[in-house]
């Protein structure tokens, strides 16, 4: 995997100890990769789990309003109509006229009108193409006599009227933004796209139409058999609302949570797992009465953050963003970002929205159907009578599961320099987050029966459903050192005095410290961990 050299020095080394240790590897690496999808290792599948199960846990098994879905991810093209997204999921494309980057015109660098942006070139001969070009693009543009060169540096070219410039080279000479939908497309049922594609086209030609006619025509000729793989996992909630509401007859206020993958296609995916094309969500649609959208949403801010911290995330590295107007999503009128300090910065983790009526409405209308709740004992209030029917209003949190992930890692990543000088990185794990809990480690394999003793500790482990390692391999210092690594919060050592008096070393992972314990205590110590988040 590529270390992103345009990451921070922290962030290559999150991404370097995922490849070492098993959290993360590039998606087909050994065909070379593919930039933005990613497979996660022995460890990494573990966290990511022990991550959504802790989510579902507070969201669904430990509250009585909130009720679980496992919806598809292809859904029907309708379902993408009526929500918006065929329309309204496009990103603003633009390309650099000089290192030809593509990105996102709203995540680009911000200048002012006017105001001098210093074009970065890059070494030697790139550099000097880059600079021959900026003249060529300047002086197409007559600002020819501004290019002052220093170093591989180019200063002088306007920002022009954009606002905005390359994130990569910093140039202001851009090509127009174009709309780019961020849906996968793909195609159900035994049919062939293309050959009604070409059929289409090719009379379409022969009739003389323009090109965009023939993509008009040919949009046409797919629209029939095309699906999309769903870019958030809401919808399939809006659109099973009704089915779960009355399977379960659970009255409003609840919600229906669902964990999963949803699929983007990303102009810029960055950061590592931060941003990637395939990912993992973790939703909930709070259904409420109209009018209470305002108290849920902070009901929810309140919950979500809570829950962020109790699975070990800084407090301090932790705040809420609210979306100004000019942000808010075409479904909402109140949106709050819970926002990490990762090592580039702040960025979200986590959206919390009132979505007020607006996606079962749009259901209804999409699909013809009813999708209302009846409440016979509340008081209309427009007939004053009692017996309400209405569209629930929802107040939906919206986490990322992989990028949840990322902010973990991140936040647990700890250094130290060891008595030798050596640097010793240690993973501070919440105990219910770690991939194993306890490792089991003789201090020597060639002592049969400390082999023996080691495997019937971790039995027992096994037995009280606790993810244990056993590990004989390699000297206890590269065990420590390796278990250090991977967030592990206990390591138990067997050695000679075990089978004389049953004790054992057990080692703690955050501070080191080591004390010798009773086997039999042992389970108790990490049960205990797994309840309170403490070592
Ligand atoms: N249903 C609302 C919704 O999907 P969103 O803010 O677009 O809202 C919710 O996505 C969360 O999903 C984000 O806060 C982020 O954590 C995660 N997410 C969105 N796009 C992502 C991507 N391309 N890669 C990884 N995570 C992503």
């Amino acid at each position: 995997m590529s270390t992103e050299s345009k990451e921070p020095e922290l962030m290559q080394k999150i991404v370097s100890l995922c490849k070492r240790r098993g959290f993360v590897f590039q998606s087909s690496e050994i065909y070379g990769g593919l930039k933005s999808a990613y497979d996660y290792g022995p460890m990494g599948v573990e966290l990511k789990r022990n991550l959504m199960n802790e989510w579902w846990t507070f969201m669904v098994t430990s509250r009585e309003d909130v009720v679980g879905l496992e919806s598809s991810i292809i859904m029907h093209s309708n379902v993408w109509k009526s929500s918006g997204h065929l329309s309204n999921f496009t990103d603003p494309l633009v390309d650099c006229l000089v290192c030809q980057e593509r990105f996102r015109a709203d995540k680009a660098p911000k200048l002012a009108q006017g105001e001098p942006a210093p074009i970065t070139l890059g070494d030697k001969g790139r550099a000097k193409l880059a600079e021959d070009k900026v003249k060529e693009l300047l002086s197409a543009a007559g600002q020819e006599a501004l290019v002052k060169r220093d170093g591989t540096t180019v200063h002088g070219a306007l920002a022009g009227d954009r606002g905005y410039v390359c994130p990569n080279c910093g140039s202001p000479l851009l090509s127009a933004e174009r709309d780019f939908s961020g849906m996968f497309r793909t195609n159900l049922g035994p049919v062939d796209p293309i050959k009604g594609v070409i059929d289409a086209v090719k009379l379409a030609v022969s009739e003389g139409k323009s090109d965009k006619e023939l993509r008009a025509v040919a949009e046409e000729a797919l629209a029939g058999t095309s699906v999309y793989l769903r870019p958030e996992t809401a919808q399939g909630m809006f659109v099973q609302f009704m089915n779960v509401q009355q399977s379960q007859a659970i009255k409003v206020p609840f919600g229906i949570a669902q964990m999963g993958k949803s699929f983007r296609n990303e102009i810029t995916v960055e950061h590592f797992i931060f941003r990637s094309c395939e990912f993992e969500q973790m939703e909930m649609e709070f259904f409420c009465p109209p009018g209470e959208g305002p108290k849920y949403l902070e009901y929810w801010k309140d919950q979500r953050l809570g829950w962020w911290k109790s699975i070990g995330l800084s407090p301090e590295k932790l705040t809420f963003r609210k979306h100004d107007e000019a942000e808010l999503a075409h479904y909402s009128d109140g949106t709050f970002d819970v926002e990490y300090e990762f090592p580039w910065g702040w960025d979200e983790l986590e959206g919390i929205a009132s979505r007020t009526d607006y996606d079962l409405n749009a259901h209804m209308t999409g699909s013809g159907k009813k999708l209302h709740y009846f409440d016979p004992e509340a008081i209309d209030p427009a007939t004053g009578k009692t017996g309400y029917r209405y569209v629930p209003h929802v107040v939906e949190p919206a986490a990322g599961a992989t990028r949840g992930v990322l902010a973990v890692l991140c936040n647990a990543y700890n250094e130290e320099i060891d008595d030798k000088g050596e640097t010793r990185v240690t993973l501070k794990l919440h105990p219910r987050l770690a991939p194993y809990k306890v490792a089991i480690l003789p201090l020597v394999k060639k002592d049969e029966q400390l082999v023996e003793r080691g495997r019937a500790i971790a039995q027992r482990f096994f037995e009280a459903g606790i993810a244990a390692r056993y590990e004989d391999q390699n000297t206890i210092g590269k065990r420590y050192a390796r278990h250090d690594e991977i967030g592990t919060p206990y390591c138990l050592t067997i050695d000679s005095q075990t089978l004389e008096d049953g004790t054992v070393t057990i080692r703690y992972r955050d501070d080191r410290r080591q004390e010798r314990i009773q086997v039999g205590d042992a389970v108790d110590v990490v049960v205990a961990a797994l309840r309170t988040g403490k070592l």
